[in-house]
C-alpha cells in the first residue's frame, strides 16, 4: 500500500491567475513528482460549496469545469496512481461526519478562526459552515491520508483532524492513520507558500474575484488582449525605480512575480534583469506579453481537453473511492456500536 497524499480543490469560484500560480502548477507539480510512490487523491469538495451562499444553478457544470482547468494546467489524468473525485459522490464523506460530529467539542470548534472571519457580520449563519472542519477531517481520514498540503489557512483544520482521529484511536483503538503534523506537512510538499499573487489594483491584497476589483483580476477565462490592458493599467507606486520589494512597492513586485513563474525563471533571475530599472512602463509591457501569450495557449489547451475523458476518470475513481471510503466507515460503525465486531 502506498502512502496517500490528499488535497482538495476548490470549486465555488471562477479561477483566476492567482489561483493558477498559487494552487494549480503546486498541485499539478505535486503530482508529477509524488504518484508512482506515492497514491495522489485529488478531489473536489463540492459538499463544502454551500457552506456560504453560492449560486446553485451552476455548481455542477462549474466542478467539471474546473477539473478542466485543472487537466489543462497539466493534471495526468491517465495516471493510475492518481485519483480525481467528487466528495458527493462517495457517500461515507457524509456519514463520516456525523459519527466524527459527536466526539468533537463546540469549544474546539468555536475557535476556528476561519469560521469566526466567515460568521463575523453575518445574519443567518449555517450550521454546515461551523461544521466544516469535522466534513474536511472526514475527507482525510476515510483514505488514511498521511500527506495533506494545503495552504497556511488550513493549518487549523489540519490540526483539529489530527485531534480528532488521536481522540478516536484512543477511546475506540486503531481506527484511524494521524495525517502528520504542519511543521512535516510543510517539508515534504517543500511547498513555495509564498506565491500568493496580489491584486493589478490594490497590490495590499490578494487577487480574488471580486466584483468590486474586476480590473484589478485577471480570470483564466479572460480575453488575452483584456487581460494585457488590465496589466497596462496596474497600479504601481512613486519611487521611480524598480525593486522587489513587497513592503514598499507591492504593485511592481507583484508584476516581477508574475512575470517570474509565468515565464518559468527564478525569482532572482526575474529581479535582477529588472532591479534599478526606470521604466515601470516596460516592466508591464514585458508582463502583459508573458499575461496573453500564456493565456492564449492556457485557454488552447483548455479547449482541447475532452470532458467524456475527464467524466470516466471520474467515475472510475469514484468507484475505487466508495470502495476504500467504505471499509473505513464500516470500521468505524463497528467500533462505536452500530454493526457487530468483525
Ligand atoms: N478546506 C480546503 C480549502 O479551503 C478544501 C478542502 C476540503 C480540503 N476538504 C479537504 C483540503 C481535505 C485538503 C483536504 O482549500
Amino acid at each position: 500500500m502506498k502512502d496517500v497524499i490528499l488535497t482538495g480543490v476548490r470549486s465555488n469560484d471562477e479561477p483566476t491567475l492567482g489561483n493558477y500560480l498559487g494552487a494549480f502548477l503546486p498541485m499539478v507539480r505535486l503530482q508529477r513528482e509524488k504518484a508512482g510512490e506515492y497514491q495522489v487523491n485529488m478531489f473536489v469538495p463540492d459538499l463544502h460549496s454551500f457552506t456560504t451562499p453560492i449560486d446553485h444553478e451552476g455548481l455542477y457544470e462549474r466542478t467539471i469545469k474546473n477539473l478542466k482547468y485543472f487537466v489543462a494546467a497539466g493534471l495526468d489524468i491517465d495516471n493510475a496512481d492518481t485519483n480525481i473525485y467528487r466528495q458527493s459522490y462517495v457517500p461515507a464523506h457524509s456519514e463520516l461526519t456525523w459519527i466524527l460530529d459527536c466526539f468533537t467539542y463546540m469549544g474546539e470548534m468555536s475557535r476556528m478562526t476561519q469560521f469566526k472571519e466567515k460568521s463575523t457580520n453575518e445574519d443567518n449563519i449555517s450550521v454546515g459552515l461551523f461544521n466544516y472542519p469535522v466534513l474536511m477531517s472526514a475527507d482525510i481520514l476515510l483514505y488514511g491520508a498521511k500527506w495533506v498540503p494545503v495552504g497556511d489557512d488550513q493549518k487549523q483544520h489540519l490540526e483539529i483532524t489530527r485531534d480528532i482521529a488521536i481522540r478516536l484511536n484512543n477511546k475506540f483503538g486503531e481506527l484511524f492513520v494521524v495525517p502528520e503534523d504542519w511543521k512535516k506537512q510543510l517539508d515534504f510538499s517543500a511547498r513555495d507558500s509564498g506565491v500568493r499573487v496580489r491584486s493589478l489594483t490594490n497590490p495590499d491584497k490578494k487577487m480574488s474575484k471580486s466584483i468590486d476589483d474586476p480590473r484589478g483580476t485577471i480570470l483564466l477565462s479572460d480575453d488575452p488582449t483584456d487581460a494585457a490592458k488590465k496589466v497596462m493599467s496596474a497600479t504601481t507606486d512613486s519611487v521611480g525605480a524598480i525593486h522587489f520589494d513587497w513592503e514598499n512597492q507591492p504593485g511592481v513586485t507583484n508584476l516581477l512575480q508574475i512575470l517570474a513563474l509565468l515565464t518559468n525563471r527564478t525569482q532572482n533571475e526575474v529581479t535582477a534583469e529588472w532591479d534599478g530599472k526606470t521604466s515601470y512602463g516596460d516592466l508591464k509591457k514585458a508582463v502583459a506579453e508573458a499575461v496573453q501569450a500564456f493565456l492564449e495557449t492556457f485557454q488552447a489547451r483548455y479547449n482541447e481537453v475532452g470532458k467524456e475523458a475527464l467524466i470516466s476518470k471520474l467515475e472510475a475513481s469514484e468507484e475505487a473511492m466508495n470502495i476504500v471510503a467504505n471499509e473505513t466507515l464500516v470500521r468505524v460503525q463497528a467500533a462505536v456500536g452500530l454493526r457487530p465486531k468483525a
